[in-house]
């Protein structure tokens, strides 16, 4: 039964969790960010929304670049340390094992064992209340068909359930 809770709801959607990389001045960062998708097919952009305060705005802001590694349901781990630390304080780097692939349009490193990982360009910036929505044309595209999503549901990692059936209307 739904109950009327503007607060609580907000814990209720369901989504993934992105690895966002930066680079700056050949200092990188990685962050997590469960706001970032698609947002246009032709051409393709992805869209990733960056609180104003988090290290990885100012190195995005500045460098006109980011990569964005979903991660994979081994990867809960990293989802925690990239969105529990800052760069401001901490290696985040030295703390957890993220293991990184050069990219190969952008400075950014991307994130080894990822489900799918995307190199961007900025193309267009923009304030939504109170966070910052980057705009990025993506350059090039990598999937491992045998990975597995994270899942991100009511503050905690899951894994992806049973397929269900579509109904009787399809095929
Ligand atoms: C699961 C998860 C998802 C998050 N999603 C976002 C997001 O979409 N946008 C954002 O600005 N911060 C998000 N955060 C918070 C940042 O990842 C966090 O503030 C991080 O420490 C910023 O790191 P930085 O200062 O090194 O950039 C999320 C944190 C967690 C744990």
């Amino acid at each position: 039964m739904l109950r009327e809770d503007i607060e609580k709801s907000q814990e209720y959607f369901t989504t993934t969790v992105a690895l966002v990389t930066s680079e700056l001045s050949g200092k990188i960062n990685v962050m997590s960010a469960e706001w970032s998708l698609r947002v246009s097919l032709d051409p393709f952009l992805m869209a990733v929304f960056v609180g104003y305060r988090r290290g990885t705005y100012r190195m995005i802001r500045d460098s006109g670049e980011f990569g964005l590694s979903y991660c994979s349901d081994r990867q809960g781990h990293l989802a925690h340390v990239a969105g529990n630390y800052s760069i401001n304080d901490v290696d985040k780097f030295q703390l957890a094992g993220f293991n990184t692939m050069k990219s190969r349009y952008i400075r950014a490193p991307l994130i080894d064992g990822a489900i799918s990982c995307f190199e961007c360009r900025v193309i267009d910036e923009f304030k939504v209340g109170d966070h910052a929505a980057f705009i990025g044309e993506v350059l090039t595209a990598y999937y491992d068909p045998e990975a597995s999503p994270l899942v991100f549901h009511n503050g905690k990692f899951w894994k992806k359930g049973e397929r269900i059936s579509k109904g009787p209307w399809t095929e």
